[in-house]
């Protein structure tokens, strides 16, 4: 019987372990990088307890969303990303999606006559990241894509997003103003801001590389002209 049982738990685990390989295979994360990559020390604009509440994805079953701001490489993309990958750990449909490719998957959509399929599927998803919002500024025809797409989830699914801009520039992403605003009002509603104001990750590890390759070259100084 412990034999059995052995074996049948071995075989669970590697079927879990499969299930969860695929399912990162076709969310379409960029980073694969986990919560416990993160850093907190470097970043303590971030509050840890914060992060650690909603890794319960409490937020998921209550279908609210998370909305992760900041500027260029204080790590927005690795925590939505990271929170992405324990959903999916716990098997919860998630996808990740750039922001701007999504617009633009959703007019391909429209001009194919395929929008509420797409739609339909989208909001399928229990988890999805929307990544970079804000980069590009949206048409006026995508911000109405998008309002479409935020009304068909609100409420039922979940979202972490990523922006560089602050939500009194939301003007300056979505073409119109009465769509930000409502918009922003739905994704706001039932959410999670994760306001991160410290230093790019990307430039510390540029300076560190600096360093590095200053003090080599110092040393290799010193031992040719001793
Ligand atoms: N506190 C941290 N600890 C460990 N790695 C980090 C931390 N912050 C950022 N990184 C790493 O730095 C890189 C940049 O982070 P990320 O892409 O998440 O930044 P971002 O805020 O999304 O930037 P952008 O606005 O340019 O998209 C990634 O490789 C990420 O894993
Ligand atoms: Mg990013």
């Amino acid at each position: 019987m412990d034999v059995l049982d052995h074996i049948f738990a071995e075989e669970a685990k590697s079927k879990r372990k499969r299930a969860y390989e695929k399912q990162i295979q076709m969310s379409g994360f960029l980073i694969k990088n986990t919560l416990d990559d993160f850093g907190f020390s470097f970043q303590p604009s971030i509050d840890k307890r914060q992060i650690d509440e909603l890794a319960t994805m409490c937020f998921l079953e209550n279908g609210e969303n998370v909305v992760s701001l900041g500027p260029p490489g204080v790590g927005k993309t690795h925590l939505a990303s990271a929170l992405g990958l324990v959903a999916a750990q716990r098997r919860f449909s998630t996808y990740y999606a750039n922001c701007h490719q999504l617009i633009e998957q959703l007019k391909k959509a429209y001009f194919a006559n395929r929008l509420p399929d797409k739609l339909r599927v989208l909001s399928n998803y229990k988890m999805l990241i929307i990544d970079e919002i804000g980069c590009l500024p949206m048409d006026i025809q995508g911000a109405n894509l998008f309002f479409r797409f935020i009304t068909k989830r609100y409420e039922k699914t979940s979202a972490a997003f990523t922006a560089n801009k602050t939500f009194s520039r939301r003007n300056e992403v979505l073409a119109n103003v009465t769509i930000a605003f409502v918009v922003l009002e739905r994704v706001l509603h039932h959410c999670t801001v994760i306001n991160s104001k410290g230093e790019s990750y990307r430039l510390k590890e540029r300076k560190e590389f600096m360093r590095q390759k200053h003090q080599i070259v110092n040393t290799l100084f010193e031992q040719g002209s001793n």
